[in-house]
């Protein structure tokens, strides 16, 4: 396995790729969840290439980004033992040179949910997304539903800008107890992360009564925040229910698939979890 810091490099090693490329971007600190989206893209692809980089233009708070764990070392040997062609490692200055001026900005949709708690989040991961697909130029790149709107988002832009990539959407890899994987887990305290089960308990509950027939998205909403209000570890952001292309949101009862979506502080802790139900 090859690990590239430069474009300049990457670019040398893209030129002679011959068949099918799928791309999985990260930001490391992999868990299951990472190396789901290695799994499908190997099975779909002659050849993966995964980059890692923890991009500063999509955190909101600079301790934020300083508490956002890392190991280069284990992601490089995951990768390698997952059978990744290469790796792509930019430093900021890489990616980011002193005159960098040049900003990815999707519109309407990125306004709401967690565009609306984190003020200019998503075009700091439209714009290193868009950036890191001109560099690896993969025909298929692979995302988790778990950040249902970052997906949206992507797709968004895909098709607004005519990128030539296909988006490929895996599901959200869960721990035994329904907690969906993150990089952020690691940070929750032993009690926290018991505490932490709340956010699926909710998804749980309103999959239930949706199959059940309750198609009231209020009513929804208000089972879901019953749930999340019983546990005193928790303090909700959000929780909402949206169409699941248009991201607008649905007030009533409707035909098309609903995202059923939340950010809940554990503590400290801002999780994000999600759930379809069509
Ligand atoms: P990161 O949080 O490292 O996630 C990398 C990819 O793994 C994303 O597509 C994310 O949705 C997926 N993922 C995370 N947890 C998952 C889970 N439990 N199940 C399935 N997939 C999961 O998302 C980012 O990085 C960044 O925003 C990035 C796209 C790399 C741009 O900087």
């Amino acid at each position: 396995m090859q690990v590239y810091r430069t474009v300049s490099e990457f670019r040398a090693f893209r030129s002679a790729v011959q068949g099918t490329l799928g791309f999985v971007p990260t930001m490391g600190y992999l868990h299951e969840g990472h190396l789901s989206l290695v799994k499908a893209a190997s099975l779909e692809n002659d050849l993966v290439v995964a980059s890692i980089f923890v991009n500063p233009m999509q955190f909101n708070s600079t301790a934020d980004l300083a508490a956002y764990p890392r190991d280069e070392k284990q992601d490089l040997s995951l990768f390698r033992e997952m059978g990744v062609a290469s790796v792509f490692v930019p430093s900021v200055e890489e990616m980011y040179p002193p005159d960098f001026q040049t900003y990815i900005q999707v519109e309407k949709m990125t306004q709401k949910l967690e565009g609306e708690y984190r003020p200019g989040h998503f075009r700091g991961v439209a714009t290193v997304v868009a950036k890191l697909l001109n560099i690896v130029q993969p025909m298929r790149a692979y995302f988790g539903q778990k950040d249902a709107q970052q997906v949206a988002v992507i797709k968004q832009m895909v098709q607004d800008l005519n990128l030539p990539v296909e988006i490929v959407v895996c599901p959200t890899v869960r721990e035994a107890d329904g907690l969906a994987m993150s990089s952020r887990n690691v940070r929750l305290s032993p009690e926290e992360r018991k505490a932490a089960v709340v956010l699926h308990k909710a998804l749980v509950a309103a999959k239930a009564a949706f199959y059940g027939g309750e198609r009231e998205p209020e009513r929804l909403r208000e089972m879901m925040l019953q749930v999340l209000h019983q546990e005193p570890l928790a303090r909700v952001e959000y929780v909402s229910i949206n169409d699941a292309v248009t991201l607008e949101v649905v007030i009533t009862p409707t035909a098309s698939p609903l995202l059923v979506s939340m950010a809940v502080f554990i503590g400290e802790i801002r999780l994000i979890d999600n759930i379809i139900l069509a």
